[in-house]
């Protein structure tokens, strides 16, 4: 009797052994810690946006900017340069806001900007800032360390991309508007 109560109670660990109990775990797909990693697809990126990698201006300079010119892109760039970057450049870059000469900021929309600075600097500069110009954006990218007046990555890219493809035209828009008005 007490050799049949043993083996009862054996019986579940042997059981595990059989052949028709395989665990549904292990199946053909990759599991943790097993085989290498597929590397992402060319040009994808995390949902979360991109934290920056980058030290400086110098080493930002060629980034290519991961976010496509697109109507909403243009929207939320127009919008946020005119909260941030309008004061000292101009509601539309022509360096012509009270402050501009005071503090000696630039035009935006002449060739230096528009011609010679990649998207890459550009983006680098409202990072970290140039030699007066404050920095808008905490490097890391990550949410925690932001403090109230710093751009997300995302939105910088998005300025950028306002920067590069639509103040030009805004600011032809607004020189045609005065010089009908006069
Ligand atoms: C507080 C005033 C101020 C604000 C706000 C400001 N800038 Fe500037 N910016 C400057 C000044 C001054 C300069 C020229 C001197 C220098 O390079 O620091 C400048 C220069 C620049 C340059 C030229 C950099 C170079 O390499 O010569 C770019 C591009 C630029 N700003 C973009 C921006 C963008 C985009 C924003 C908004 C996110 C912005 N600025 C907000 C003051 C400002």
């Amino acid at each position: 009797m007490k050799k049949l109560l043993l083996a009862a109670l054996l019986l579940p660990s042997i059981a595990y052994a059989w052949p028709w109990s395989t665990d549904m775990m292990n199946q053909p797909s990759i599991k943790p810690q097993e085989g290498v990693m597929a590397p992402f697809p060319h040009r994808s990126i995390p949902i979360q946006g991109i934290p920056t990698m980058v030290k400086n201006r110098e080493e930002a300079k060629s980034l290519v900017n991961p976010f496509p010119v697109t109507t909403a892109s243009l929207k939320e760039g127009k919008f946020l340069y005119k909260i941030y970057c309008g004061a000292c450049h101009g509601n539309t870059g022509a360096a012509n806001a009270p402050v501009t000469a005071k503090i000696g900021a630039i035009s935006l929309v002449d060739d230096y900007v528009q011609g010679n600075l990649t998207e890459g600097w550009l983006f680098g500069t409202i990072t970290f800032g140039s030699y007066v110009m404050p920095a808008y954006g905490k490097p890391s990218g990550r949410d925690d360390l932001r403090g109230s007046n710093d751009l997300s990555v995302e939105e910088r890219w998005h300025v950028v991309n306002y920067i590069k493809n639509g103040l030009v035209e805004d600011n032809n828009k607004a020189v045609t508007r005065t010089a009908s008005a006069q």
